[in-house]
This record gives C-alpha cells, structure tokens and sequence, in this order.
C-alpha cells in the first residue's frame, strides 16, 4: 500500500515536470497554446486577418508605458484567461524572441506590472493604440502596419 502510493507520487511528479516544463520551453508553450493560433508560430501574424507582425516592432511598443498598457488590453491577451505570472511569461517571451533592440535594455515585465496594467481602465482598445500609435510614430518608433481604423 504504502509502496504504491509512493510509485503514484513519484509519477505524478514526473508527469508534472513534463506537462509544466521550466523556463523557455513553458514560455514557448503557452505562446503555442495561447497565442500562435493568430499570430503564427513565427510572430508574423497574418495581414489579411488584420494581426500585426511582432519582428521587429515589438520592442518599441515595450518601451513605452502606454505601449506596455497596451499590450495587456489587446483582444488576445486580455481574453487569453492567463494568471498575471503566465501572460508575464509569454510577454516576455515575446520580448525575447521579436525585439528588434537588445533585449536587456528593454524592461521585463513582472507579475506584480501585469497585475497592475490589467487593471487599469482601457474601455475603448482602438482608440486606444490610435493615440498610441500616433505618438510612437512622432518620436520615430517602429509601429507595425495596423489594418483597423
Ligand atoms: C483570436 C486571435 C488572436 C489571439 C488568440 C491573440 N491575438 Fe494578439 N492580436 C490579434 C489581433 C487581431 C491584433 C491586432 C490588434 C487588435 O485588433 O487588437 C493583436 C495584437 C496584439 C498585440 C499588439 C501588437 C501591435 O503591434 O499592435 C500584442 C502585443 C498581442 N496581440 C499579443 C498577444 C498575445 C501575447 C497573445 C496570446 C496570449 C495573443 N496576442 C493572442 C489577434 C489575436
């Protein structure tokens, strides 16, 4: 009895460590899972369905604070379902993988900046990254094609 449930324990942390796989793999994960589905496995969206490219572009809205506000308040991240330390973990992942600058001069996201951005009050996200995109441009920011008004 007492031997089996130690084997039971013993493979229900293995089957753990292969359903939540650590670090980079976890990220890459839950971007597969979450968001490739719109974005592509490759980031490069999709023009014809209206979704952005992250090369290249990602990183200057990362380094703008309406532009962090923004990520959090995209259709597919704000209905993503995610904790605020997952939807961290593929930001950053995003941040990795498609910032055109070195990403260490990029601030990381925190679980404790994605609980505060999530909750601030974006009721209209158009006119939202409208203004965004406006001023990003004005300093010279690399913004990416946008398809919706
Ligand atoms: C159902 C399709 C869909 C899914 C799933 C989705 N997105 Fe998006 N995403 C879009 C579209 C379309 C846009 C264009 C802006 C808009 O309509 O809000 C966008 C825009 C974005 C932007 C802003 C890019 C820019 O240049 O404006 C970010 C950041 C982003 N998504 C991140 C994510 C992340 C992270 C996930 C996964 C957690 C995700 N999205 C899931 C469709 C999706």
């Amino acid at each position: 009895m007492r031997r089996q449930s130690l084997l039971t324990g013993v493979l229900l942390a293995a089957f753990a460590a292969v359903a939540v796989p650590a670090g980079a793999q976890s990220a890459r994960a839950l971007y597969l899972l979450k968001c490739s589905g719109c974005h592509r496995a490759d980031g490069q969206g999709a023009a014809e369905a209206g979704v952005p490219p992250f090369p290249g572009f990602i990183g200057d809205l990362a380094r703008d604070p309406g532009g962090r506000t923004y990520m959090l308040h995209v259709p597919g991240v704000a209905s993503s379902g995610l904790s605020d330390a997952d939807l961290t973990i593929v930001l950053n992942y995003l941040l990795d993988r498609w910032s055109a600058a070195p990403v260490d001069r990029i601030q990381r996201f925190t679980p404790g900046e994605v609980a505060t951005l999530r909750a601030v009050d974006v009721s209209d996200i158009v006119k939202y990254r409208r203004t965004l995109v406006a001023r990003l441009r004005k300093t010279g920011a690399a913004i990416a094609e946008y398809p919706w008004p």
